[in-house]
């Protein structure tokens, strides 16, 4: 007998006025901070961080390029942490300023493997902007230089966020109750 999945109504833990508001805030930051730059490079991390990167790029002035990488980790056997690349950037950062842009910090495995990447590949300059820090559950330091907003241990979706790769396209972030 085949089970269906049930995908709930989430909560609104932020709503797309709130989400709109700090990125605003956080582009005209970015603007501020990179303005005697030649530009930045835009790394984000597919797919949850597509909605949060474009919203924030089109409100920045300073120059920009974009890139993205996609990965995943590894399960069964391997070691809990181990992050592998499944699509690389193609973008040379040598020299250059790169913002890696995320949807949320968790455990911090995954971006901690990008952030040690960029810097051994020679970038000028490498920060981190997330839209969510979910500091509860980390396990590795990674500094975040740029930060949306701080949440409890919840499982979130919406705004890119997924649930069984449901959920991106909401215009909030919800959380999913059990
Ligand atoms: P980390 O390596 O544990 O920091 O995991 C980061 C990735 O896990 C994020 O890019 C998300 O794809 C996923 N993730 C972590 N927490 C959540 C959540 O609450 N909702 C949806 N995805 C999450």
């Amino acid at each position: 007998m085949s089970q269906e999945k049930v995908f709930p109504e989430p909560t609104v833990l932020i709503s797309s006025e709130k989400i709109d508001r700090r990125i605003d805030e956080l582009a005209a930051q970015l603007d501020r901070d990179y303005a005697d730059t030649d530009g930045l490079v835009c790394v984000g991390v597919l797919k949850g961080s597509v909605f949060f990167l474009v919203d924030l790029l089109q409100r920045v002035t300073v120059p920009v390029e974009i890139d993205f990488f996609q990965t995943s980790s590894y399960g069964g056997t391997t070691s809990p942490g181990e992050v592998r690349i499944r699509k690389d950037i193609e973008v040379s950062i040598r020299g250059r300023d790169v913002l890696l842009v995320e949807d949320i910090v968790d455990t911090g495995y995954t971006l901690r493997t990008i952030l040690d990447l960029l810097r051994f590949r020679g970038a000028r300059s490498v920060r981190l902007c997330a839209l969510l820090d979910k500091a509860a559950t980390r396990e590795v330091v990674v500094p975040i230089d740029y930060c949306g907003f701080q949440i409890d241990n919840v499982f979130v979706v919406g705004y890119g966020l997924d649930y069984d790769e449901r959920y991106r396209n909401l215009t909030y972030i919800g959380v999913l109750e059990g």
